[in-house]
């Protein structure tokens, strides 16, 4: 097996209902933050941790997601001719280059773990990447860069993690804790989902994950877990129960869930205000918001 991750895979097959009647015709992952899609910023993570080849798992609706991806040859001469520069490189870094990029459709919606078991013939006998794009991280060096680092030193399956408030652990797989080393974590156990009170420690997955090929024999047993579904996470909980490494890995950032409506505006503020041609003027409307409603109160 070979131990440098190329290849990770997006799992976009959703419907986007949390974000319904806008995701009735675009899919969720094109919904921009200030004036980049969501997809956007995981491929510019993908690409900053060494990933050479982008495996989407998509579904019906997604073409506008194959679109993006692809050269826009009228709109790159309107901006030549424009001499609008800036723009016409922003256009160009969406472009993948042909053969970096791959489809695959997930006939039916089986959960996670049935996504990403949908590119097993992609992925091969090799360590790979996955990406959910909902989950968003500001952070200096990438998330799944810090990642690939880490695990360079601890081969083995890795998930991002994160706490959460226990009110709120029943939203994530939540890691059972082996031995704790700050930054990483080995574990004994993960949960997909637990009901409230159950949950073995408030350490969650956050939709990153470097996994070894193995993963994918385990979810050729197709075991439905929570809600029904087929899990990545009992997947890589398998592991465990065969003596396999698998750890934790407490990234550096600020992680945005926008997979909800919430996380998505904290997100769209939070990156407008990284902004320097923004930030004055938001800035200025936020005070003023903000003074308006405690003086309502
Ligand atoms: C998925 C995973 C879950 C993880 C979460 C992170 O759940 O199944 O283990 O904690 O992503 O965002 P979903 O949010 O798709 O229900």
């Amino acid at each position: 097996m070979k131990n440098k991750i190329t290849k990770a895979i997006f799992p976009v097959a959703g419907l986007g209902t949390r974000f319904l009647p806008a995701t009735k015709s675009i899919p969720k992952e094109i919904m921009s933050l200030v004036d980049r899609p969501l997809i956007q910023y995981a491929i510019d993570e993908a690409r900053a941790a060494g990933i050479k080849e982008f495996i989407f798992v998509t579904s019906r609706g997604k073409a506008a997601l194959e679109d993006y991806f692809d050269h826009a040859p009228q709109l790159e001469a309107e901006l030549k001719k424009k001499g609008k520069d800036d723009l016409l490189e922003e256009i160009k870094n969406t472009n993948m280059d042909s053969g970096a990029i791959a489809y695959i459709r997930q006939h039916k919606p089986l959960g996670l773990g049935h996504a990403v078991w949908c590119a097993r013939r992609l992925i091969g006998n090799e360590p790979f990447a996955v990406i959910l794009p909902d989950d968003i991280i500001a952070a200096e060096k990438p998330c799944l860069q810090q990642m690939v680092e880490a695990f360079a030193e601890n081969p083995g399956n890795m998930v991002a993690a994160m706490e959460v408030p226990p009110e709120r652990a029943s939203a994530y797989g939540i890691l059972d804790v082996k031995e704790d080393h700050g930054s990483l974590v080995s574990i004994k156990g993960m949960v997909e989902k637990p009901k409230t009170g159950e949950e073995p420690s408030n350490l969650a997955v956050i939709g990153r994950y470097l996994l070894t090929p193995q993963i994918l024999k385990n979810l050729n047993l197709k075991q439905t877990g929570a809600g029904g579904e087929i899990q990545l996470t009992d997947a890589i909980a398998h592991e465990i129960t065969e003596n396999r490494p698998v750890y934790g890995y407490r990234f550096r950032g600020q992680r945005y869930d926008c997979g909800s409506k919430s996380g998505y505006l904290q997100a769209t503020v939070s990156f407008a205000l990284s902004r320097p041609e923004l930030r004055d003027d938001l800035l200025g409307f936020l005070r003023e918001v903000v003074n308006v409603e405690q003086a309502a109160q």
